[in-house]
């Protein structure tokens, strides 16, 4: 840990639960790495006390703060500025200290997206498929359509929620880009060529052997597969489109960027290709992960 004096920075995370986060691993990492003085501390914060942390955050001068579950949507209600993304996708996790209060942003979804990059997927002009449609879905559909998908197929059980977050994309975009299915009907796709990426909780740890769609002929149609889960490491639904001998990654770098682009938004840098190895080795070992 940085050794903290009267200059240190302080930046923290604000969420209910927040203890067993790995954003502090990240940060006081990168800290380090980047020497920069800056400490990253934990705060939970009750439901009906988001506005007076937010408020008293700025009081004491704090820096940045990131924002976890539940406070996502809430957090937005007391800030300065959005990113006009993270607006229209609804959720901030990234407060950035500014004149009078805080700008928010939506570093999820900027992480996932340097994700991609770093797997050499490029989304222009793709099809894609998302399984889901909870918060993580919401975000990656505004993702791809910002990042110029051709189509987005979105297959939920609940088909009303795809619909929901079809009709926000489309609205915003003002083009019709994603299309709400019911996930039984998946064998209609007709494509070859999809980029999946799998937001259901299905197949999180303890279920590693379960995954939300099993049969062969739909990940035959898939040219790749990315999970937002990362525990286990290798999902059924990565083991399913490997077994295809297409590429399969997890959430695992998601998590690791949506940390690096925070970090860069507080300090006005840009954190070195080598620093960002070592701080995914450190989180890795954290998190008891052996890829
Ligand atoms: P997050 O905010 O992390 O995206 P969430 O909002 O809890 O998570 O969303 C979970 C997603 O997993 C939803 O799309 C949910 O489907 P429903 O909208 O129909 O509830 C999906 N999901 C969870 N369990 C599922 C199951 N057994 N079969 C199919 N989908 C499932």
């Amino acid at each position: 840990m940085t050794e903290i004096k009267g200059t240190t920075k302080v930046c923290g995370l604000i969420g209910n639960p927040v203890a067993h986060s790995i954003s502090p691993v990240i940060h006081n990492n990168l800290a380090k790495l980047c020497g920069i003085d800056l400490v990253y501390e934990t705060f939970k914060v009750e439901n009906d006390l988001v506005a007076a942390a937010v408020r008293g955050a700025y009081a004491l001068n704090i820096q940045g703060l990131n924002v976890t579950v539940p406070h996502k949507q809430k957090v937005m209600e007391v800030l300065k500025d959005i990113d006009p993304l993270a607006e229209a996708i609804g959720a901030v996790n990234t407060l950035v200290r500014v004149d009078g209060g805080y700008k928010g942003y939506n570093t999820d979804i900027l992480g996932l997206g340097r994700e991609l990059e770093d797997a050499g997927i490029d989304i222009y002009g793709r099809d894609v498929i998302i399984l889901g449609a909870g918060g993580a879905s919401r975000a990656i559909s505004f993702l791809c359509a910002d990042k110029g998908a051709k189509n987005v197929y979105l297959f939920n059980r609940t088909v009303e929620k795809a619909e929901l977050i079809a009709a926000a994309v489309n609205g915003h975009f003002k083009k019709d880009i994603v299309a709400p299915h019911n996930i039984k009907d998946y064998s209609a796709l007709t494509g070859n060529d999809y980029i999946a990426i799998q937001t259901t909780s299905v197949g999180l740890h303890p279920n590693d052997d379960e995954a939300v769609i099993e049969a062969q002929d739909f990940y035959e149609k898939l040219a790749a597969g990315v999970d937002v889960i990362y525990n286990p490491v290798k999902t059924k639904f990565m083991r399913l489109v490997e077994a295809q001998g297409k590429p399969a990654y997890n959430g695992l770098k998601m998590l690791l960027y949506q940390g690096i682009a925070s970090f860069e938004l507080w300090n006005n840098i840009t954190v070195s290709k080598e620093q960002i190895d070592i701080v995914y080795d450190r989180m890795k070992r954290e998190l008891g992960i052996v890829e």
